[in-house]
This record gives C-alpha cells, structure tokens and sequence, in this order.
C-alpha cells in the first residue's frame, strides 16, 4: 500500500469540515420506522408546490436533453430583468442562490479577511467563510431573535470584506426593516481597500415577507450601492427547490466578476425552462402567499393555546421553543410519530425547532403530533 495520507493534502481550514447532513429521504424512514405515512415539514418548501405552466415547460424540455443548455441562461436572466425592471448585465444566476453564497466566497475572500455575521443566521454564510479561510465575525442577535444592525456596524472594521443580512431570516423568521437597512448602508465605514464592505441581503423569503409594508425593497438601493449584492430563489415561493434555481442582481461590476468565475452551464435546462415559466405565473405566487399566511395563523395560533413561546414569523415556516426540554430530543419523538421537523442544535438555538408551515392537513397533523410528544 501507497504511503497515501489525504490530510495531508486537504487545505487546513477544510480539514475540520464535516459532511452537510440532509434529512433521510421519507421512504427510508418509513421503512426504518415502520410507519405507513409520513410528513416532511422541515425544509421550508412550498406545499403546494410549482406553477403547472413550470412543470409544463420542464416535461416539455426533456427532448432537448441531449443538448448543453445555454451556458449564460441569457432567457432566463433577460425574464428576471424584465419583471424586475433591471440591466440583464447586473442579474445573477446560480444552481440555487446556495450556489451564488458559495461564489461569493470564493472570489472574493482571503485569509486576511473578516466577514460580519448575525449569530443565528442562515449556516452557509459560515460555511463559505471557512471554505476560504477567511475570519466569520459573529454578532449576537436583538432580543427576539432578530439582526442587530447597529451591532453588525459596530463589527465592522478595516479588514471587512462583506457582510451577510438574511432578510428574512432563516431560521429565526424575523426581518429588519427598510429604514434599518438605509440607515446601515449609509453608515458602513471604508475597510482597507478604501470602499464600503460587500453587502450581501439574503432574501430567500422576500415574496412571503413583502406584505409587510416596512419590508425593504432592496433593489432601489442599488444604484447608489455597487457593494450591493441582493439574493433571491426559485426555491421557495416558486417550489422549484429540486430544480436548484437561485438568482440575484449587483453592480455591473461585481456581476461580471461573478459570470467570470461561475461554473458554465451551472442551471440545467429543466432548472431554466422551469424558472422562465413560474415568471410567468402570477397566480401561483398569489395563492401560495395567501395559503401561508392562513396556515401561519392556523399554526401559531395552536402554539398559543398549548403555551408553547414562538417567534414572529414573516416568512413560510416558524420557530418555536420547548425549553428546557431538548429540541433535538422533541424533534426525534416527533419523527417516531411519522413528522419530520427541524432542530437547531446547528443554530446554537438549542431548545428550538423549526417547523415549515405546510398544509392544513399536515399542520394539523404536526399540532395533534406535538401536543402528544410534549403530552400537553
Ligand atoms: C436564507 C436562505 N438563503 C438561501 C437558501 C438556499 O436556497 P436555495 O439554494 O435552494 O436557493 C435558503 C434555503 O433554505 C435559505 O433559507
């Protein structure tokens, strides 16, 4: 046998990575488990899932597999740039906005590098930071679970390259507001290379959350902010989360650096094809939006009269406390019940978990199941 020893090899700052755990699919558990039927209210997808004219256009597109897709997306961005009334030059595109957080990191952060981050935030913002060496600078949150901007200000330094905002928040469900965000923006200092930090605002869940009428409304902010990177999915609203659909808009600037260092032909043609056509279909957003703000009434509502704490939520899913007890040991008897929630050990938020809100029949299902586990 070769002396062959890989850690030797692997960059030090990825040695302590540990593989990203996913939830076991539902027809493993119901095997491991022996349970007939079983419901997934954890990742935050939409249960009622993509526009009939996505799932069209993707069942129509499988003839051209055979064929590259367009490496640019350039219908795809053209589409984003219309209904957003934007350059085509500053839109991104990425296999989910996973994918755009992951690039960000590599083409601009070093070693000498510190990146601002809320303390519960979204994890992949950590994870890009540590992907290249760089230094996550974590701020702690705003009494109920929200980013403390003044705090993220007071982070930053000379050797700030960017700062994360998940607007909103993943899994904390709260937002900032438009004149916290103005304010933040104004008031970034300079770092060392003489300019104002990269902004990067996550909006993930920026169609749930617009009905709040202090939500901000980022992309005004761009002209005047070239720092300024906004994010945003097929994912979610739209329910295209296996196609892996992200997108965002910047600069001129920092979008061209982005398509440069981009992988080629990173969206399939499903994952275009599926995303041109949800553009197209107003009405699928609509009712998305109005299911879940019934069911997010439905669902609090119920945590209410069990007295179980949650925090506000303006997005689909909503987190909840059952201190002292364990989430992670409430999380894994309401998976014996055939429901498959989220913990947050992750998230340092150790007596929480996050639950998706679903259908009605599933939210009813995770009440009856949650009030049995807590024997409420
Ligand atoms: C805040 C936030 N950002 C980004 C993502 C990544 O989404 P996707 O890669 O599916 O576009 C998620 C997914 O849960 C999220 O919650």
């Amino acid at each position: 046998m070769e002396n062959f020893s890989v850690c030797k090899l692997v960059r030090k700052n990825c040695l302590a990575f540990e593989p990203y755990v996913a939830g076991k699919p539902i027809e493993t558990l119901k095997r491991e488990l022996g349970l007939k039927h079983i419901i997934k209210i954890a990742s935050n997808e939409n249960p009622l899932g993509p526009s009939k004219k996505a799932v069209a256009a993707i069942k129509n597109i499988v003839k051209k597999v055979y064929f590259y897709p367009d490496f640019n997306s350039t219908d795809l961005k053209n589409a984003i740039a219309s209904k957003f009334k934007v350059n085509s030059k500053t839109v991104l595109v990425g296999a989910g906005s996973d994918e755009l957080i992951e690039i960000i990191g590599k083409l601009f952060f070093t070693s000498s590098d510190e990146i601002v981050i809320s303390k519960h935030a979204f994890v992949r913002y950590k994870m890009a930071v540590q992907l290249m060496a760089s230094k996550s600078v974590i701020v702690p949150m705003k009494d109920g679970l929200t980013h403390d901007l003044t705090a993220m200000l007071k982070a930053c330094n000379k050797n700030t390259k960017a700062v994360f905002i998940a607007n909103p928040n993943n899994p904390t469900g709260t937002y900032v507001t438009s004149k916290e965000i103005e304010s933040f923006l104004q008031k970034l200092p300079k770092n060392k290379y003489g300019m104002k930090p990269l902004v990067v605002i996550d909006e993930a869940y920026y169609e749930y959350a617009s009905f709040k009428k202090d939500y901000p409304q980022t992309l005004k902010y761009l002209a005047k902010n070239p720092n300024l990177i906004v994010l945003r999915t097929f994912s979610k609203i739209y329910a295209l989360a296996g196609a892996r659909v992200g997108y965002g808009f910047t600069s001129e600037g920092v979008a061209d650096y982005i398509e440069r260092i981009r992988p080629p032909f990173n969206l399939n043609i499903f994952a275009q094809a599926g995303a041109i056509a949800s553009l197209k279909d107003d009405s699928q957003v609509k009712r998305s939006l109005s299911h879940i703000r019934k069911e997010m009434k439905f669902v609090t509502d119920g945590l209410k009269k069990m007295k179980i704490p949650f925090i506000d939520s303006v997005a689909n899913f909503v987190l909840f406390s059952v201190a002292p007890l364990s989430g992670t040991d409430i999380f894994k008897k309401l998976l014996r019940e055939g429901v498959i929630v989220r913990a947050m050990a992750e998230y340092d938020l150790d007596g929480y978990i996050r639950v998706t809100i679903g259908t009605r029949a599933e939210n009813q299902l995770f009440l009856n199941k949650l009030k049995k586990v807590l024997g409420k």
